[in-house]
């Protein structure tokens, strides 16, 4: 039997960990492999971060398709996943169409958490984050359109908060004036009413919730659908195949080395650098 033939025996015979990829442009996808370490121990997962195209949000749509495309095609061939997760907004809101028509694998995406913001809101007036690539999208005005018609969204594209992140997980310090110029455009008042839900629409920005929550001028649920993206890969993968702990690796298109302190959060979620 070849290597591929053995590893195929095994899945069948339930005794091999399923493996997953997780994808984004930077550190981002991160916030969500964590939940999905945090729920599914036993996968062996690949962590790619395509820094060398980073930041995702500046690029031309058509551009960018075809730079994704053209990488699941070479990761797909290279790491054999059972699953892959596109732990980024600005890349699901374009480019999921064109993966599930190319590929036969199961793709999990992350788009904006725009209806769980307006089925929960109560004072009407929600505002999304996200990159200028994901506040421009088609399939985030018909996800408006869809779940939140009724209510005031604000979209606000950030220019320099996936940058901020980056830097923070390097180990850099942010500066608080800069994150709060970002911020400042969801909080808005409506006679007595504020906006009370700020979507995450880019899965850079979990990682400066504490920020966030510091400079808020008042305070407000900020949502983060990293936690419903782990159960939907849990339900995809079912039960676990294997009580061990699973393998992991991360890897970076540009080749360069993560930041110590980049490297040992990727150590607690068991990536190898
Ligand atoms: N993490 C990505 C997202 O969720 C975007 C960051 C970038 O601009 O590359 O949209």
């Amino acid at each position: 039997m070849t290597s591929s033939e053995t590893s195929e025996a095994a899945k069948r015979s339930g005794t091999v960990a399923r493996r997953i990829l997780v994808f984004d442009s930077g550190v981002g996808g991160l916030s969500v492999a964590r939940e999905i370490r945090a729920s599914r121990r036993d996968v062996d997962m690949i962590y790619v971060a395509d820094d060398a195209g980073f930041p995702y949000g500046d690029w031309e749509e058509a551009a960018l398709v075809e730079r994704i495309v053209r990488l699941a095609d070479d990761l797909i061939a290279a790491h054999a996943p059972d699953l892959f997760v596109v732990a980024c907004n600005t890349a699901s809101t374009l480019v999921l169409p064109h993966l599930r028509h190319r590929f036969a694998i199961p793709f999990v995406g992350t788009v904006p958490a725009i209806k769980p913001a307006a089925t929960t809101t109560r004072s009407g007036l929600i505002s999304v984050l996200a990159t200028p690539g994901t506040v421009k999208r088609d399939y985030t005005r018909a996800l408006i359109d869809t779940y939140a018609s009724h209510l005031e969204v604000t979209l606000v594209g950030s220019t320099r908060l996936a940058r901020l992140a980056e830097a923070f997980m390097a180990g850099e310090t942010v500066d608080d004036g800069d994150v709060l110029a970002e911020i400042r455009p969801c909080f808005r008042r409506h006679g007595a009413r504020r906006t009370d839900r700020v979507v995450l629409a880019c899965t850079h920005y979990p990682f400066l919730l504490d920020p966030f929550r510091r400079l808020a001028p008042w305070e407000v649920e900020w949502i983060d659908p990293a936690p419903a993206i782990a159960r939907r890969v849990g339900q995809l993968l079912g039960a676990a195949a294997t009580a061990d702990a699973g393998t992991g690796r991360a890897v970076f298109t540009s080749g360069r080395p993560p930041a110590a302190p980049l490297a040992r959060f990727l150590a607690e979620l068991g990536l190898s650098a």
